[in-house]
């Protein structure tokens, strides 16, 4: 098989990137590991950032998030000084749009369905070739039979245990991480969102986050030591511990339900650089995984696919390679402004295990800081809103 552009993983930044080249008339294959059921099913974060909201419509899948999403204008924080909101809009002038991660993958699935794409599922063994070369290959399993794909470029957008970038070469790679000393527990329930808009809580107990996906569907999520398992927690349990740490304003009057998913994640914030090795880019989780605390995972899968996407465009349909020699550093610059944002959150946030007197003190100065300042609350709002790509 010949096609421009192999794309590995049918993740959100797999199939946008595959959609917007196809768009542009630039050929893709997209080799994904899992079944596509396997791939719908998964939950992630729900906040898509204006500019993600954007290029989802600019890639012809935004009808449905458009109609279903719940445009936000702010969140509130709970703090040891009290409950304050930041207004977005206010501040910076932009919104974020609540739609659920599934929901953008099953929106992408669809636009590639009818546009013909080709999408491979259960491609075992993908291996990478030839990157440093003008002409290089993909070789994968399907169903016992080895299959070779030539190509002009490979897009690794198999996440962070994906092949890609363990197929760059530990000599030329440099990986930056900061593991977190707890997890957040997660819970999926058909009851309706405790609050019009997300709540953020500082609490000594620990983080929790209400969020939501409709009018009937809410998202909480609380910190835990890393050691807890799901077992650990009966729902009773998890909304008791739930109700403690958010405002009693909003906890007096949430309603609770059964679970119908539950599940514990660890927190990382992690890059590789380079981005780019040879005729090999990567994109999204594959290069840089983020705490879940400001939301940005996702959409940093959205502005490298931004990056990415123009300069493959240019390169396979004008011979202009300007994009592709900058992509590393263009996607670099805005992922390392992500990363200090949600690392700010999940510090500002989180009570740490060997959190000092002082340490404690000036968490609460940063947070009370956030409460006063109008000057605090823009910077924040336009990082949660997301800087411009
Ligand atoms: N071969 C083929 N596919 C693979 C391989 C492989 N060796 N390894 C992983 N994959 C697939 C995974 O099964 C998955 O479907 O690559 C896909 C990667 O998707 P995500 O992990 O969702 O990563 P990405 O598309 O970068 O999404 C970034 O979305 O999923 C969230 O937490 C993620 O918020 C982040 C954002
Ligand atoms: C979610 O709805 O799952 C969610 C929202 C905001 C976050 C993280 C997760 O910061």
């Amino acid at each position: 098989m010949k096609t421009q552009v192999a794309i590995i993983g049918a993740g959100p930044a797999g199939l946008l990137l595959s959609q917007l080249l196809n768009k542009a008339g630039v050929s893709t294959v997209v080799l994904e590991r899992q079944t596509r059921e396997y791939v719908l099913s998964r939950i992630r974060a729900g906040v898509l950032e204006w500019s993600t909201v954007e290029l989802l419509r600019a890639a012809g899948c935004g009808d449905r998030m458009d109609r279903e999403g719940i445009p936000h204008d702010g969140c509130y924080l709970s703090t040891a000084h009290g409950l304050f909101r930041v207004d977005f809009k206010e501040r910076c002038g932009r919104q974020v749009m609540v739609y659920g991660q599934t929901e953008v993958t099953r929106d992408l699935y669809d636009a590639q369905d009818a546009i013909g794409a080709t999408i491979i599922h259960e491609a075992a063994d993908v291996a990478l070739h030839n990157l440093g070369g003008d002409a290089p290959y993909v070789i994968y399993q399907k169903d016992g039979v080895t299959h070779r794909i030539n190509c002009d470029y490979v897009a690794g957008c198999d996440g962070f245990h994906g092949v890609s970038r363990p197929t760059i070469p530990a000599s030329v790679r440099r990986d930056y991480e900061r593991v977190y000393p707890f997890g957040w527990l997660g819970v999926l329930s058909r009851t309706p969102p405790a609050a019009d808009e997300l709540i953020y809580a500082n609490h000594p107990r620990g983080f929790a986050l209400a969020s939501m996906r409709n009018a009937n569907l809410s998202r909480y999520y609380i910190q835990v030591p890393l050691s807890d398992t799901v077992e650990d927690w009966s729902d009773d349990a998890f909304w008791a511990e739930l109700k403690r740490r958010l405002p009693s304003r909003f906890a007096d009057t949430m309603k609770t339900g059964p679970s119908i998913e539950k599940s514990i994640a660890p927190l990382r914030s992690f890059v590789s650089e380079p981005m780019r090795w040879g005729r090999l880019f990567l994109c999204g989780d594959s290069a840089h995984i983020v705490p879940p605390t400001g939301a940005k995972g996702l959409n940093l899968a959205a502005s490298d696919v931004h990056y990415l996407s123009r300069a493959l465009i240019g390169a396979c349909t004008a011979g202009d390679l300007s994009g592709i020699d900058s992509y590393s550093a263009d996607a670099l610059a805005r992922v390392w402004q992500a990363m200090r944002f949600s690392w700010w959150m999940t510090t500002s946030l989180h009570r740490f295990p060997d959190q000092s007197e002082f340490d404690q003190k000036i968490q609460e100065s940063e947070l009370d800081y956030l409460a006063r300042s109008d000057a605090a609350q823009t910077a924040m709002a336009e990082n949660y809103t997301g800087l411009p790509f």
